[in-house]
């Protein structure tokens, strides 16, 4: 973006459209959004917020069969709408009184895939303060990032079934990447590594020694996309692999690159070792259109409604959103509360068991962003 229009688009109030969904998800972003309000006051920025109301619920009053899908979870002019956003804020996707899948495809990887945000961005940092279940390790060795890609693989939906239902069924899901998918993916991992103050190394994680096309796909592209960056060291290790260095040796990654499922997977791995689900935050990128920011943790239904998740994943989230959007400083003062709150006054990063109910939580980093405290 040109100088020039950075000025102007500066004045313009940032337009965010808020997607509470499912679950404890609206609880959750009710707070960030208060922690918004206080970085807005400090760090001088407006915006406007929108509220839209996609859930399982809207789905099911709207006479959605809760066992198949038999209307737009949501529709066409909606989506519409949301394009005119600069970034979407999103609390939780999944109800379970509806069937698994139709809520997850209807409304979360819709977006996902529609809006082209291809890249699946989850810090994986242990914040000061918090109890790590690796034994032994600190924030000075939990602190690298996944890039997942987002818009590919197993998730596309490819593949069928035949004679459902006999003994002679047949189901197949095609794990599908395009060279263009993996190179665009590869190399915003290699920008981002470039950015980053930490080793310089990028890993890539896949299955090559089974995965003989799609991961050499992964591989080749990777080492001819590295050529143009002599100055990150390149990395392998098989998924399986990863799962135990991420345990054994955290501190040994810098920066991960990944599929879409073997990033789904190492990226829950990943939110353990930094403090669980409580706190782990992840974007949905499209690094020149709109993207989509949401705590990992899922809609939690059964701590629904009881004021006792912890907001800080997705107090997370909105952190990662100002930092898309272009509030770098308004970031890092999140970043600060949010060490703040987890290290002074959480006794624990777990639902129920924090010592104070999620708003509480809320009003804690929404004052320690207004003071700019940090841990
Ligand atoms: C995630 C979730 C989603 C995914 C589900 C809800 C479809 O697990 O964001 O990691 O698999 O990507
Ligand atoms: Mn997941």
């Amino acid at each position: 973006m040109a100088k020039k229009e950075r000025k102007t688009r500066a004045r313009k109030p940032y337009r965010i459209a808020v997607i509470g969904g499912d679950g404890t998800g609206p609880e959750v972003v009710r707070e960030g959004l208060k922690v918004l309000a206080a970085a807005a006051e400090t760090c001088t920025f407006a915006y406007e917020t929108r509220q839209f109301d996609f859930s399982g619920a809207r789905y099911l009053a709207r006479g959605g069969d809760p066992a198949k899908p038999n209307i737009p979870v949501i529709t066409d002019e909606e989506i519409a709408a949301l394009k005119t956003f600069d970034a979407i804020y999103l609390g939780a996707v999944g109800d379970p009184n509806v069937a698994p899948g139709i809520l997850e495809k209807g409304l979360l990887l819709r977006l996902r895939f529609e809006l082209d945000q291809y890249i699946n961005l989850r810090p994986v940092k242990l914040y000061p303060g918090v109890r790590c279940l690796l034994a032994g390790k600190g924030p000075e060795d939990v602190d690298f990032v996944i890039v997942r890609e987002n818009t590919e693989d197993l998730y596309t939906g490819m593949g069928g079934v035949q004679y459902k239902g006999t003994a002679h069924e047949v189901a197949a899901q095609i794990m599908c990447n395009t060279r263009r998918g993996v190179e665009r993916c590869i190399r915003y991992a290699f920008d981002l590594c470039r950015r980053r103050r930490d080793k310089k190394q990028l890993t890539l994680v896949h299955k090559t020694n089974v995965l003989t096309y799609v991961g050499d796909l992964w591989f080749r592209t990777f080492n001819e996309v590295g050529e143009e960056y002599p100055d990150i060291a390149r990395d392998y290790n098989h998924v399986d692999a990863c799962c135990m260095w991420m345990v054994k040796n955290p501190e040994s990654y810098d920066t991960i690159v990944t599929g879409n499922m073997f990033g789904d997977i190492i990226t829950d791995l990943g939110a353990m070792i930094q403090g669980g689900m409580g706190i782990a935050a992840g974007g949905n990128i499209n690094p020149c259109g709109l993207s989509m920011f949401e705590p990992i943790g899922g809609s939690a239904p059964k701590y629904t409604g009881r004021g006792v998740i912890n907001p800080l994943a997705a107090i997370g989230a909105l952190a990662m959103l100002l930092r898309e959007v272009g509030e770098p400083a308004a970031a890092d003062r999140v970043e600060a509360a949010i060490a703040y709150v987890s290290a002074r006054k959480l006794k624990s990063l777990a639902a129920g068991k924090m010592g104070y109910s999620t708003a509480e939580v809320g009003d804690l980093a929404a004052n320690a962003v207004r003071k700019g405290l940090k841990a």
